[in-house]
């Protein structure tokens, strides 16, 4: 039994992280598209073929059940594969919704209609290909109602982190707050809504100021995959071996997670 999570590159690392603290005895099998990212500037299309490719890889590791550990294929690829393209013993799930259930309080499966919530101002930072195709939004009206969204597309933060340039990273981080908060003076709330930006969360929260909840992904996936497993026992697939797997240059991949991440990390050839 192995599960599959799939990124654009080293982002959904974040995810993985949390799911083996969460559930430490599944083996999990982590694929990063390293030599497509950054998806987020990419057509949907290109999201969508790529996204497939790397889901049938990890099918082919005995990985019935795939997370997709990336909120731009999430966004961008996710409705239209499982309309289209996901055969009916396998599943692949996305980032967007265990995020949205838990800023409008709700638990999984309520369909019950849309509701006044307690947050009214929320910052949503994503990338330029999220922020286009306004899943976030989508998710929450069938949720809540009267939250007002401002959206930052992050142009460059994903560049920057899988060029391992912290430095960078952190300065555009504060530039994209910045131009958010001309918008939105002072939200209540802030999504990190791309599984890279993690990685630069104390910086987030510091640009932000302290009064800002600011909510990250990586727990509240692992969380809603715990629940899936329970519901779903047979998905957890036939492989039985943790590993991962990269499209880009093995040894640059693992040194670039080792120094983002804070542990060893070993990638081998996808
Ligand atoms: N970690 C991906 C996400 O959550 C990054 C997308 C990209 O490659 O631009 O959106």
């Amino acid at each position: 039994m192995a599960v599959g999570v799939f990124d654009s590159g080293i982002g959904g690392l974040t995810v993985l992280d949390a799911v083996t603290r969460r559930l430490p005895d599944l083996p999990l099998v982590y694929l990063g598209d390293n030599a497509h990212a950054p998806y987020g500037v990419r057509t949907h299309d290109d999201i969508f073929n790529l996204t497939c490719a790397a889901v049938e890889r990890l099918w082919a590791e005995g990985c019935d059940l795939v997370i997709l550990a990336c909120n731009t294929a999430s966004a961008a690829a996710l409705k239209r594969m499982q309309e289209t393209w996901v055969p009916k013993d396998k599943r692949v799930l996305g980032v967007f919704v265990p995020m949205i259930e838990a800023l409008t309080e709700r638990q999984w499966g309520d369909n019950s209609p849309p509701r006044e919530v307690a947050v009214r101002h929320v910052a949503l930072f994503a990338t330029p290909a999220t922020v286009a195709s306004r899943a976030f939004q989508r998710e929450l009206a069938f949720r809540a109602i009267g939250v007002d969204v401002e959206a930052q597309p992050c142009g460059g933060v994903v560049d920057a982190i899988e060029q391992g340039d912290e430095i960078l990273a952190e300065a555009l981080v504060r530039s994209h707050v910045e131009a958010l908060k001309r918008r939105m003076p002072h939200p209540q709330a802030a999504v990190l809504g791309c599984t890279h930006y993690p990685l630069m969360e104390s910086t987030f929260q510091d640009a932000l100021g302290d009064d800002v909840k600011v909510y990250s992904q990586a727990n509240l996936v692992a969380e809603s995959l715990a629940d899936y497993l329970i519901r779903r026992p047979e998905m957890q697939g036939t492989g039985t071996e943790s590993k991962f797997l990269t499209t880009g240059d093995p040894k640059a991949v693992s040194n670039k997670a080792t120094q983002f991440l804070r542990r060893r990390i070993t990638f081998e050839a996808a």
